[in-house]
């Protein structure tokens, strides 16, 4: 199983919409695919259509290993493929829980070896604070892909996270490497980009490379809607707005041979 955070550290750059349209297409492309909500917002639960009474069990549950690992794990209504460990709000209790087992940050980690071998990716919409969740979050993951909205606070998010990944990777708490940084809201009026969508895209570029860069998540409403009608953009009719995620899926598959099949 190949784990891929979702991360930026910044409230709305674009985590929860990421993770979401990533995981829908890797599902359509037959890949057994596991969502992991680690946010106490729970939004990716709700996009989801979960609606979950307070004694089922959530990613509070798998983290601290009450019940077992299945329990957690549920199938979503969009295919056979999907699958989510959803959160709700009460996941900030467990803050506390990984300060203190003195192995925090990779405890994740260690509680997905139960499930590594049913799905083949798992893609985690990491919560936008600096918290003992997120590290956890960044511990566990293979990857990380960093939206960050095409400006000057996008930017700021995108340095913070980047902190936040070499500091783990200095002590040893992560092996985790940066999948691509996938601009977020970038703005155009007809053929011309915004200033600040631009200016900031090129400083995100000079950061951590071209190559590095995924094309951009254009500012759009039919990403709300699709979200709302729990679709891809694809199924709305809007196949060009999901440019950005074929090309993570593209480079997803380069490490894991996924033979997608989008059809
Ligand atoms: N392409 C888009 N253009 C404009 N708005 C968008 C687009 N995609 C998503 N949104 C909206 O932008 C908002 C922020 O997106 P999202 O929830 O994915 O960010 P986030 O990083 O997960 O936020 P948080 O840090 O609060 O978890 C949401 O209200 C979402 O519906
Ligand atoms: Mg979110």
């Amino acid at each position: 199983m190949l784990t891929i955070s979702i991360a930026s550290l910044s409230g709305g750059q674009g985590k929860t919409t990421t993770a979401l349209f990533l995981g829908r297409l890797l599902a359509r492309s037959c890949c057994p695919t596991l969502m992991i909500d680690s946010d106490p917002q729970h939004n990716l639960t709700t996009y989801l259509g979960f609606e979950l009474e307070a004694n089922q069990p959530t990613l509070l549950e798998f983290l601290k290993k009450t019940v077992p690992a299945e329990d957690s794990i549920y199938p979503t209504a969009y295919n056979d493929n999907l699958f989510l460990i959803p959160a709700d709000d009460q996941l900030d209790t467990v803050q506390d829980y990984l300060s203190n087992s003195g192995v925090g940050a990779t405890l994740l980690k260690r509680r997905l070896e139960a499930v590594a071998k049913i799905f083949k990716v798992c893609i985690i919409d990491a919560p936008p604070q600096r918290s003992q969740i997120c590290l956890t979050v960044l511990g566990a993951a293979d990857f990380l892909v960093i939206p960050a909205e095409a400006s000057v606070k996008g930017y700021g998010s995108l340095i913070r996270t980047l902190d936040l990944l070499n500091g783990l990777r200095d002590v040893g708490a992560t092996d985790a490497e940066v999948l691509g940084v996938l601009p977020f809201r970038d703005r155009w009026f007809g053929n011309t980009q915004a200033q600040e969508s631009r200016a900031s895209v090129d400083s995100m570029r000079s950061e951590v490379g071209e190559q590095l860069v995924l094309p951009s998540i254009r500012e759009s409403e039919r990403f709300k809607q699709a979200i709302n009608k729990r679709i891809t953009l694809s199924e709305l009719g809007y196949q060009d707005l999901e440019y950005p995620f074929e090309i993570l899926i593209e480079k997803i598959s380069t490490h894991i041979g996924l033979g997608i099949n989008n059809g």
